[in-house]
């Protein structure tokens, strides 16, 4: 039963991304819609249901666990769910347990995080212009962000910045957040923007900064260095020589990385999405419910891991947008 979980292109899946809500206290133009319907309660896994589906994964090889959301320290109890998820850190089945957030509540829970035996964070910021970052997350506030980020340090987490590279919006900003980035200590990484939600195409292609632009734009200034090291997750890394930082690249669209997944993504009311591009899912809420024993709830996991499929489909090379996802990226956590 606890035989390691392999897909049908040789893929062994050892990294489990959970979203915990579907729901934000920010609405980032490219993840979400200004009005968006929430899920009723009754819809969500429980606490108890998200430690039982991550334990199975646990058993069945996952060594790396990735909180999402929305924005998962919006979510009510989280804190229950990271000190149980502590003591799969504690037995050395879990190498790692983290976090992506908008840094909106890192002050709050930064030093709880720590404790919890999280020892990074992702934090997703595109702007470090007050205007700009109220502009892009209609919601957020930059100062707030910067001080969970300040937070999150001063609690001894390391902090890696997502940044998603937007054509005409923060292109003029490539030198500024990666000098701030230096100075501050924090690891960045840029991502191609997807095609994921209901946004009209036209706006996704007027969005859409290839990552090989960016990246003849640090070329100009700087001696790149090509690393070969991988943390498992897509991104390609460069060393910028003169400064020594690192730089990471998240290019779906670019440079298709889906030959080495080694992931899964489960929504917060249980649907396994075995690629982020794709819309197949199967339901684990349902076997979760049905019985107290996990043996159907490891069987419907076997049973979609056996149908992962081969990678995503997404294309903007004929400027028209390809292999599109009609579900938001808040609904996958990313
Ligand atoms: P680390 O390497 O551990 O830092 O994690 P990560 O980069 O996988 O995690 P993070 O949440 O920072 O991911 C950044 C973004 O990259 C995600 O939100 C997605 O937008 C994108 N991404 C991550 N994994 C995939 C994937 O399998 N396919 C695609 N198309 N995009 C991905
Ligand atoms: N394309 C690329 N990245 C996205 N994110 C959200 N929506 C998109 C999209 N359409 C990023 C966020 C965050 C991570 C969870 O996914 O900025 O860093
Ligand atoms: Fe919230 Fe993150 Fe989506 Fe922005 S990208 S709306 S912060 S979940």
């Amino acid at each position: 039963m606890n035989a390691p979980l392999i897909d049908p292109f040789a893929r062994a899946i050892t990294y489990l991304r959970v979203s915990v809500t579907d729901r934000c206290d920010f609405r980032c133009t490219y993840c979400m819609a200004e009005h968006m319907t929430f899920l009723p309660k009754a819809d969500l896994l429980t606490l108890e249901e998200l430690d039982r589906l991550c334990s199975a994964f646990v058993r069945m090889g996952v060594r790396k666990l990735r909180i999402t959301g929305g924005e998962p320290l919006v979510r009510k109890g989280i804190m229950t769910f990271f000190r149980a998820m502590a003591r799969h850190l504690a037995s050395g089945a879990l190498d790692e347990l983290t976090l992506t957030t908008n840094g909106s509540q890192l002050a709050r829970f930064a030093a709880d995080l720590a404790a919890c035996g999280v020892r990074r964070v992702n934090v997703s910021l595109d702007t470090l212009d007050p205007a700009k970052f109220a502009a892009i997350t209609r919601w957020g506030r930059l100062p707030q962000v910067l001080e969970g980020i300040a937070a999150a340090q001063a609690a001894g987490l390391r902090v890696k910045i997502n940044a998603v590279a937007l054509k005409g919006f923060n292109e003029d900003e490539q030198f500024r957040l990666t000098e701030w980035c230096a100075e501050q200590g924090h690891d960045l990484t840029w991502i191609e923007v997807m095609p994921m939600g209901d946004m009209g195409e036209a706006d996704r292609l007027d969005q859409y900064w290839p990552l090989s632009d960016l990246r003849r734009r640090y070329a100009a200034r700087h001696t790149l260095i090509d690393l070969t090291e991988r943390t498992g997750g897509p991104a390609r890394y460069v060393r910028l020589v003169e400064t020594g930082q690192k730089i990471g690249f998240i290019t779906p669209l670019t440079h298709n990385f889906c030959e080495s997944c080694n992931r899964v993504r489960v929504t917060c009311t249980g649907e396994l999405f075995m690629c982020l591009g794709q819309e197949d899912a199967a339901d684990l809420r349902a076997p979760l419910r049905a019985s107290a024993d996990d043996a159907g709830l490891e069987a419907a996991i076997r049973a979609a891991i056996a149908r992962k499929p081969k990678g995503h489909d997404f294309d903007y090379s004929r400027r028209t947008v390809a292999g599109q996802v009609s579900r938001h990226m808040s609904h996958t956590g990313g």
